[in-house]
């Protein structure tokens, strides 16, 4: 790679036309068994000498031809004389001047990376998330790929989308988004991050340094100029944990999460997207609908005695509230039944110790909070979900937000708007097909994350400006939703290793491949997790942050030998368990080897 000489040249194909923005070339004898001179994605310069002007070709396709099939060459008599085989690429054109005349007959080369940029139309500012690449490898040409931050945070777009198999680093390259967002001072100032921990704890370590990185991760984030550091401004919430006594604590892996809990009145209105499908009826809404609106009824204690009182004054099969609505009485019998249920299945997050979600913590600019979701079950993430949606978006509408922009990053994003869903998750689905379409417009942003992005509401993937790909199979490529992309690009796709990624944008003139750095923060919890929390547990709450970050610098910073000995000063004293204490010094020891 890297060369300047002419490697090929421009032909005259049959079927041309004035109009159409491609051309084909081939490359010369020398070159023509080079494969990764003919990949999808490479760019050539197409020297046609006009004056002023530069000419660059994306190849699409590659085509092959041979003389001779298979078979024949093994019937064949004349076995001395090598079979006649060529290719010939495809490219799309694009002219520095923008004028779209058709190519005639020229020498091609490699692009540079000015030339890269100009085919691509990769600006040279925007959110940088890795650099332009190969399949067959890092090409010398260096292209940070910056997203148009118009068409990430608004107001031209706001909706980013990332699918892929388990385990190809989707979530990764979201955290590594965000970390570029965030990182730049100015877009930082009014924006926050909204986080959704929905399964694992991969999003609960995001304030912590990410001892997985390699040299060549360090390398990409030099030349995308972000620091590979972890996120600064981080608050990890979660709902409380359901306890007979004792301080509340939250409901997380992470032992220091803020707990929360609400209330009747915090959650009234979205309590119908907690009830489960097979239960919901437009009736039983109606009722519910009709309670929340009786002055009276202020705790879930008062909704069950009011649905009582109804019940028990029930004429013949109908039942009437305060508010002189009638409702059929079975629809009372299961409302009772469902909040009922609600309370107790949901102790904890609501009827808890702790006060509600503070709203107005979310909303800082610059801040990375996380609202670990991950122990409750799927009605109460849609509760949970809903709520922080409805508070959050009523104060950026009203304009009491103190940041101008909110990213909700929503990782499985099939939970939450899948094609079909019944109600009440086609209303959670609403909500997000609302932000998709329709949130670039008061600075709600969605970050969407999920395997099979054809599986997601069409108004949702419709929406779409930043569609980030990840390795998939086959099976998924197949979907409607992938039709525009071509059977190249989905060859590619379906080998890309972690780490690579298609990403297609409204503003790139084709599907470019990145190569992007692990994220700046850990995704794992760190070696010292096990003995914080055990220290955690044993203190009270008022000196826990003191000593959990005086203890927290102790394992970081001592050396292996000296910190032994601290720690077998405190299993002496009966401070900390013998087995606990030796399961991290042989993890600690295992890492510093690594
Ligand atoms: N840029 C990268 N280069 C190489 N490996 C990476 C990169 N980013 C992440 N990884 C590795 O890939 C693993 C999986 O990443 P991640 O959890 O983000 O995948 P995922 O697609 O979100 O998976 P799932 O669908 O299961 O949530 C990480 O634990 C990390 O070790
Ligand atoms: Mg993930």
């Amino acid at each position: 790679m890297g060369e300047d000489r002419s490697l090929g040249k421009t032909i005259i194909a049959k079927g041309y036309e004035p109009d159409n923005f491609t051309c084909w070339a081939v490359l010369n004898d020398e070159n023509a068994t080079r494969l990764e001179l003919q990949e999808p994605g490479i760019v050539y310069e197409i020297l046609e000498g006009r004056e002023g002007d530069r000419c660059y070709g994306i190849v699409q396709k590659t085509v092959r031809l041979s003389e001779r099939s298979p078979i024949s060459e093994q019937l064949s008599m004349e076995t001395a004389r090598e079979p006649i085989t060529t290719s010939a690429m495809m490219l799309s054109v694009f002219r520095e001047s923008g004028i779209t005349a058709p190519v005639g007959r020229h020498p091609i080369r490699l692009a540079d990376d000015h030339g890269i940029k100009l085919a691509y139309n990769i600006e040279d500012s925007g959110i940088p998330v890795g650099v332009y690449t190969l399949l067959s490898g890092i090409p010398p040409q260096t292209c940070v790929v910056n997203l148009p931050v118009d068409y990430v945070l608004g107001p031209e777009a706001a909706h980013m989308n990332t699918g892929g198999q388990t385990g190809y680093a989707k979530t990764a390259w979201n955290l590594l988004c965000c970390r570029a967002i965030l990182s730049d001072k100015e877009l930082s100032r009014d924006i926050c991050v909204i986080a959704f921990n929905v399964k694992a704890d991969d999003l609960l370590w995001v304030d912590e340094k990410n001892t997985e990185l390699e040299e060549e991760d360090l390398k990409l984030y030099e030349l995308m100029t972000i620091k590979p550091e972890p996120f600064g401004d981080v608050k990890i919430f979660a709902p409380e944990l359901p306890t007979k006594d004792g301080e509340p604590k939250p409901n997380s892996l992470r032992f220091d999460a803020i707990p929360f809990s609400w209330k009747w009145n915090d959650i009234k209105d979205q309590l119908h997207f907690a009830i489960s499908p097979e239960d919901w009826n437009d009736k039983l809404e109606a009722l519910l609908v009709d309670l929340c609106s009786i002055e009276e009824v202020q705790s879930f204690d008062d909704a069950i005695s009011e649905l009582d009182w109804m019940i028990k004054n029930a004429k013949g099969s109908w039942v009437t509230s305060r508010t002189y609505a009638t409702h059929h009485v079975t629809t009372a019998l299961k409302a009772k039944r469902i909040l009922d249920g609600i309370r107790k299945r949901f102790k904890g997050l609501i009827e808890g110790k702790s006060a509600p979600l503070p709203v107005e913590e979310l909303l800082v600019g610059g801040r990375f909070s996380v609202i670990d979701v991950q122990r409750l079950s799927p009605p109460a993430q849609r509760l949970v979900f809903s709520k922080v949606h409805a508070d959050t978006i009523r104060r950026l509408e009203e304009g009491t937000a103190e940041v101008k922009k909110i990213v909700y990053m929503i990782d499985e994003l099939n939970k939450f708007a899948p094609k079909v869903a019944k109600p009440p998750i086609s209303g959670i689905r609403y909500i997000i097909d609302e932000i998709a379409a329709r949130g670039r417009s008061i600075g709600a942003i969605l970050f969407g994350i999920e395997q099979y992005p054809s599986q997601i509401s069409d108004e949702t993937t419709g929406n779409v400006s930043t569609l980030v790909l990840c390795r998939m199979k086959p099976t998924e490529l197949d979907a409607h939703l992938y039709r525009g992309i071509s059977k190249e690009v989905k060859q590619m796709i379906q080998r890309l290793p972690k780490g690579y990624a298609v990403v297609i944008h409204d503003r790139f003139t084709s599907p470019i491949l990145v190569r992007f750095p692990r994220p700046p923060c850990a995704q794992k919890r760190p070696v010292e997790y096990e003995i914080l929390s055990h220290i955690a547990s044993k203190i009270t709450k008022e000196s826990a942050s003191e000593i959990i970050k005086k203890f927290r610098r102790v394992l970081k910073e001592k050396p292996y030998e000296e910190l032994r000995q601290v720690l077998s000063e405190y299993v002496n004293q009966g401070i900390l368990p013998e087995k606990l204490v030796q399961d991290y010094l042989e993890r600690r020891k295992r890492y510093e080897e690594a």
